[in-house]
């Protein structure tokens, strides 16, 4: 595929904007409560009519919330796979091994930015906000797939965020500042990591057959499946963590319409978004068009 990324550039830019954990979190810098954490378009919080404003601002924040804490627990998988990714083949490419090796160190502290968020989340919010896990039982069921597979979900994570950012987030002004600045500095170190995974993806799809190449593109679908029962699971505690922090019990019928909205709502942030993503598309289609198309006919139903 002629998309120009290489190693070398890769590592050179993700050098020219560095920053810490320390720079962004911590010493005042505070999360605003009175302000929401996530844009509508992934939140989708305004379709539930019968809650009040302030209701609708709280599930945006428990949103907001389970959507850093999803973030390190991918994360969690997305980095032992890049260590064992560059692991055999230190020599003879530099560049290779250092660009690896910083995307890995990258996705570590994100982990750490993430768990260091949620402190301050659960004492700025005051009611405890379950969300799926345990990680490391994640990671080891994502990372039991076919490399290929695991490539391609890696992939996919990696425009999703460069997508949410862009597309959603950075012109939205009514965003909670501390949130949004926590959100820009991980799109900032996202973009080097979506153009190596990209080279990623290439490396193990070669020499592939294309009926190898489709059996790495099925099991990126039923990765995709099992986060799909992950969201579901989601969708329940975040609804159990909405009547706690509020005190309102739903009706059987506003709970059925907020199962409803908020699960297609999460489809559509963590699925829908990178399985649509052109760059994502046009990887798959530069392996075999069929694994293209074969995305296309399921992709409708997470949007
Ligand atoms: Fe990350
Ligand atoms: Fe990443």
């Amino acid at each position: 595929m002629n998309h120009g990324y290489t190693y070398q550039s890769t590592l050179a830019a993700s050098q020219a904007t560095p920053w810490r954990i320390e720079d962004i979190i911590g010493a005042g810098k505070r999360l605003d409560f009175s302000r929401p954490f996530m844009p509508e378009t992934l939140a989708r919080v305004e379709p539930l009519a019968f809650l009040n404003s302030n209701e609708k601002r709280t599930l945006n924040q428990i949103r907001g919330n389970a959507y850093l804490c999803i973030f390190g627990l991918v994360e969690e998988f997305i980095l032992p796979f890049v260590l064992d990714h560059a692991r055999p083949q230190l020599q003879p490419d530099d560049y290779r091994a250092r660009a690896l090796l910083q995307f890995a160190s990258e996705e570590a502290k994100h982990i750490q930015l993430f768990k260091r968020f949620r402190t301050d989340f659960e004492e700025g919010f005051g009611t405890d906000c379950f969300v799926i896990g345990p990680p490391a039982d994640i990671a080891k069921a994502i990372l039991a797939h076919d490399p290929l597979g695991v490539a391609l979900t890696t992939l996919h994570i990696e425009w999703m965020v460069q997508r949410h950012y862009v597309d959603s987030i950075k012109d939205d002004q009514n965003l909670d500042p501390q949130f949004k600045s926590l959100l820009k500095h991980h799109w900032l170190e996202e973009v080097q990591h979506a153009k190596l995974d990209t080279l990623m993806v290439e490396s193990l799809a070669a020499g592939r057959s294309e009926e190898e190449i489709m059996r790495g593109v099925e099991e990126y679908l039923e990765i995709g499946g099992f986060i799909d029962g992950g969201l579901k699971q989601q969708v329940e505690f975040d609804l159990d963590s909405f009547e706690r922090a509020t005190g309102r019990l739903l009706t059987d019928g506003e709970q059925e319409e907020f199962r409803r909205q908020q699960l297609q709502a999460n489809r559509w942030t963590y699925l829908g978004t990178g399985m649509t993503h052109e760059r994502v598309l046009a990887t798959l289609e530069s392996l075999t068009v069929k694994g293209r198309k074969l995305v296309e006919t399921i992709s409708p139903a997470f949007c």
